[in-house]
């Protein structure tokens, strides 16, 4: 297995071009099976997430390609691909493909709202925590489907259409909006979404939808009302920038010092967080088509932090501001309040010489004046790159194992930080 070697220590100066956003490509691809046209996709990013859902979709009878590279183009500028679900054979999703990756388990939505029958394995837990799918069968039954759990599978059927519906949800959830917005775009008559998920990869999806023939409106707020369409047709969208990269860059050059430049990208998906590391002491400013992230000389200040659905400040961030936190001035409170078990990269970063007690959903994080390097590993992808940024600053050397969960997540992270001065470097193994 391939591990991630880094010596601490060199500032980050220069330009990251901030790729596609993982977690909007998923919902898009997904999407393609809403048509029996091609769906053509841009900017989307090389990692291992999309090649697993290309598969599982593949299985499906969904063809796909891959268009070649152009001039002027590197490995981290998406790729473009294009889907095309016309001749669907099969509405199963397997257990051995669901469990490696739980947004598939949302293609029960456009299967069951264009086929009228799906048979997706419920995905089971994963490390952050137990992750029901409660919300997302409840969103489908008060379409008019219905639903059996039969050996593992959610069984889902609706031989005469979908039925536009009122849905309530009683938390916020990213997979129940999108798996309702997308079942409701087929559905006969108006289906109205009450506390919607507005994170951009919703409005994202929408707005692909929407050039795909659907009629969507207030996506980005929290009620969303769409009107069921009887077919859709294909397009062509890029997918919107990931806005967790350029987080997670931001708090790297934050942690190590220099001047980072993140293009492609924009401030707007991630105000919470910037102003956050405003607060910490590093300096943000908006440039032509990205950010721009300063920390010259002065130390962290420690900042309180508490998850929440967007527009706050992202659980998707929470590893890596811990990360940052461990070298601050003080003492700091990191409230997780999405999921209960997010905190797995507390112990590997102990191990780096951090500071921190676990009380409940919070950790208190107690800066320390140094960490130094050890070999970690982390059971998901945020937890793995929050040992990432402290590597950059820890004395000596740090490897970081199962790169596995890096590479789902990341595009080209260790080629993107080495061009900016980091020592980091992938040992093949
Ligand atoms: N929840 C339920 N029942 C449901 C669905 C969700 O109780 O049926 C709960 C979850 O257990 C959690 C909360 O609702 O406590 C929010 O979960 P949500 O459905 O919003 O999460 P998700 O759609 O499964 C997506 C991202 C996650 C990100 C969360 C929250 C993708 C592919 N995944 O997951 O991203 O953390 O939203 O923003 O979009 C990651 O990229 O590392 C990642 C985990």
């Amino acid at each position: 297995m391939d591990r991630i070697r880094i010596r601490g220590g060199a500032p980050l100066h220069g330009l990251i071009p901030i790729s596609g956003a993982k977690n909007a490509a998923l919902p898009l691809m997904i999407a393609s099976l809403l048509t029996e046209d091609t769906l053509e996709l841009g900017n989307v990013p090389r990692l291992a997430d999309i090649s697993s859902l290309l598969r599982i979709m593949s299985n499906f009878g969904v063809d796909h390609s891959i268009a070649g590279r152009r001039p002027g183009q590197s490995t981290e500028t998406g790729q473009t691909i294009r889907l095309t679900a016309r001749n669907v054979i099969d509405t199963t999703a397997p257990y051995e493909l669901v469990s490696t990756m739980r947004a598939s388990f949302w293609v029960i939505a456009p299967l069951v709202a264009r086929f009228g029958h799906a048979k997706v394995s419920m995905p089971g837990g994963c490390a952050i925590g137990t992750r029901p799918v409660d919300l997302l069968i409840m969103a489908l039954a008060k379409l008019g489907a219905a639903i059996e759990i039969e050996a593992g599978y959610v069984v889902a059927t609706a031989p005469k259409g979908l039925r536009g519906a009122e849905i309530d949800f009683p938390k916020v959830t990213v997979g129940g909006t999108h798996v309702a917005l997308m079942a409701a775009t087929l559905a006969q008559g108006t289906t109205v979404i009450r506390n919607a998920a507005r994170e951009p990869e919703v409005v994202d999806l929408a707005e692909c939808l929407i050039k795909m023939g659907a009629k969507i409106q207030g996506a980005g707020s929290s009620e969303i009302v769409v009107e069921g369409v009887t077919s859709l047709h294909g397009a062509s969208h890029d997918v919107m920038p990931d806005r967790i990269e350029t987080g997670t860059y931001a708090m790297a050059v934050a942690m190590t010092g220099g001047d980072l430049v993140l293009d492609n990208t924009r401030a707007d998906y991630l105000q919470a967080a910037l102003d956050v590391l405003g607060q910490a002491g590093a300096e943000v400013t908006s440039t032509h088509g990205g950010i721009r992230i300063r920390r010259n000389g002065n130390g962290l200040m420690p900042v309180d932090v508490t998850t929440d659905p967007f527009p706050g400040f992202p659980t998707d961030l929470q590893a890596q501001f811990m990360a940052l936190m461990t070298r601050a001035n003080g003492t700091s409170r990191i409230r997780e309040t999405i999921f209960e078990n997010r905190f797995m990269h507390v112990q590997e970063l102990a191990r780096l010489g951090a500071q921190i007690r676990l009380d409940g959903d919070s950790a208190y994080v107690d800066g320390v004046p140094g960490l130094k390097g050890a070999p970690v590993m982390a059971t998901d992808l945020r937890a793995s790159v929050s040992l990432v940024i402290a590597g950059l600053v820890a004395d000596g050397e740090t490897t970081i194992n199962r790169v596995y969960h890096l590479d789902r997540g990341f595009e080209a992270l260790e080629a993107k930080l080495a061009r900016c001065g980091a020592l980091i470097e992938r040992v093949r193994g």
